[in-house]
């Protein structure tokens, strides 16, 4: 029988007191008011403004943060590669994405090749409406360029969905060729899209995939291999280059590979309107966990591959220097039993994609107690910039006046262990299994309902709503 919650889930009036309030541009002790949802006033704690509030709730956050609810704009909830789903959907693994302080997730509709994109839009929101414990909203991967998709495409962005994935890898699959892309980029010039490249050569990949097999070279490190750092960079610069001929901008996903960064770095020295995630796994994790034996390098095939050690310095520097501006998760959890076996013998046969949504908040605060980046800056990455990156603020990644009342109280010297025995995610393995991190997310309120008090779980499938967005709030 599980414990009822200390406070009421939802109630008209809640203040927050005490704790030191971060944003991406400020810190400072201060009391948060918050009714019908929605954040209506900030003063400093202690301030006859704050002592004057009363309120049905009131939660006390004495020597913790309150942050901004975390928006991790790369998500794939349920989503079909190799032959099979990623294992959490939309209630398992926004619950979870809720344990770890994220409040908003972006998860990606598919298209089907030879589908309208409107089809595969209302199959993902079949997929989620009712099930979501936080807000989502969709961008669109466009699997079939067309005429009849690219005018899709206006009515999509004008209806919320304003950003649209292509892939440059996966041949046969999700794959589009430089014509392609370059109409959809135009279109999007036009339309107000933001195109989301996932930029590796996949013709050229390919063809190292069977030689490598032909080869006897099978295991799941060699997926790595075969994922050439210059294809990732052939492929970014490429990409840029399209982006610009068409007069649109770009933004490049899970940017793994210093050589992609320095495409990045390069455009964006020239005033180009470029911009580029990286994930959590290209910043903690390496080729190291790729070669771990017995196939269990299996659980750390994603695409892009992990790269060696020596490529996350210059991942933490562009996080540092706004050469990279958002870290997401690309969540897409693959069990190790049944799932990541389907590639036992054949590496590129592996469901490509790692768990990850639950972490990202903690992962990132563990790089600020390392100095990677300052406390600002984890929120700003993680908060407020793909808010702005996707339309969403300041409804989303910030705590103002106005803004939704997601809200993260978190314990920065708590003491925890990642591990598959005490995460949420439905996969039966930890990416990070033994990894210690100081700081924990202690209570999460979405729209001002509580969803974890104090580490007990009460929220519920259905309280989150799909947002639909604005375009990007990044270009002048
Ligand atoms: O390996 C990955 N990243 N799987 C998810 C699909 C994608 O390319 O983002
Ligand atoms: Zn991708
Ligand atoms: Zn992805």
């Amino acid at each position: 029988m599980s414990t009822p919650p200390a406070q009421p889930r939802s109630p008209g009036r809640t203040v927050i007191r005490g704790g030191l309030v971060i944003t991406a541009s400020d810190e400072m002790h201060a009391d948060l008011l918050i009714e019908q949802g929605k954040i209506v006033a900030l003063a400093a704690h202690g301030s006859d403004v704050a002592a004057g509030w009363s309120a049905e709730r009131e939660l006390d956050a004495t020597d913790k943060y309150v942050l901004p609810g975390g928006v991790d704009a790369h998500t794939h909830m349920d989503f079909p590669f190799g032959g099979t789903f990623s294992s959490d959907d939309f209630e398992t693994g926004t619950r979870a994405a809720a344990w770890g302080g994220t409040t908003t997730i972006v998860d990606f509709a598919v298209q089907s090749r030879g589908h309208a994109l409107r089809e595969g839009l209302d199959a993902w929101h079949a997929k989620a409406d009712a099930r979501c414990a936080i807000d989502y909203g969709f961008h669109m991967i466009l699997s079939d360029v067309n005429d009849g998709t690219l005018k899709e495409m206006d009515l999509l962005v004008e209806e919320g969905v304003s950003s649209f994935k292509l892939f440059m890898a996966y041949p046969g699959v999700f794959y589009s060729d430089d014509g392609r892309i370059l109409r959809a980029m135009q279109r999007s010039a036009g339309n107000g899209g933001l195109v989301m490249m996932h930029a590796e050569n996949g013709i050229a990949i390919d063809v190292l995939v069977e030689q490598a097999l032909e080869a006897g070279r099978s295991d799941p490190r060699y997926h790595g291999e075969v994922r050439r750092t210059l294809l990732e960079a052939e492929a970014t610069h490429r990409a840029i280059q399209l982006a610009r001929v068409a007069g649109a901008p770009l933004y490049v996903v899970h940017v793994s590979a210093e050589e992609a960064v320095a495409e990045l770095a390069g455009a964006r020295d020239k005033g180009l309107p470029v911009f580029g995630e990286t994930c959590p796994q290209y910043l903690f994790l390496s080729t190291d966990n790729l070669a771990e034996p017995d196939f269990e390098g299996a659980k750390y095939v994603c695409s892009t591959p992990l790269r060696p050690k020596e490529h996350q310095e210059s991942l933490w520097r562009g996080l540092r220097t706004n050469d990279l501006q958002v870290v997401s998760t690309d969540h897409c959890p693959f069990c190790f039993n049944g799932q990541k076996e389907l590639g036992r013998g054949d590496f590129s046969k592996i469901p490509n994609g790692m768990p990850g949504v639950e972490h990202r908040m903690d992962l990132l605060h563990q790089a600020v107690v390392e100095g990677h980046i300052t406390r600002r800056r984890w929120i700003e990455i993680a908060c407020a910039t793909p808010a702005r990156m996707f339309g969403l603020y300041p409804k989303k990644g910030t705590l103002a006046p106005g803004a939704d009342a997601d809200v993260v109280l978190y314990d920065p010297k708590a003491e925890q262990t990642l591990s598959v025995d005490t995460h949420h995610m439905n996969v039966d393995y930890s990416a990070y299994e033994g990894k210690r991190i100081t700081g924990r997310v202690d209570t999460v309120l979405s729209r001002g309902e509580l969803v974890l008090d104090g580490r007990q779980y009460v929220g519920r499938a259905g309280h989150g709503q799909y947002v639909p967005r604005g375009t990007c709030q990044l270009l002048d």
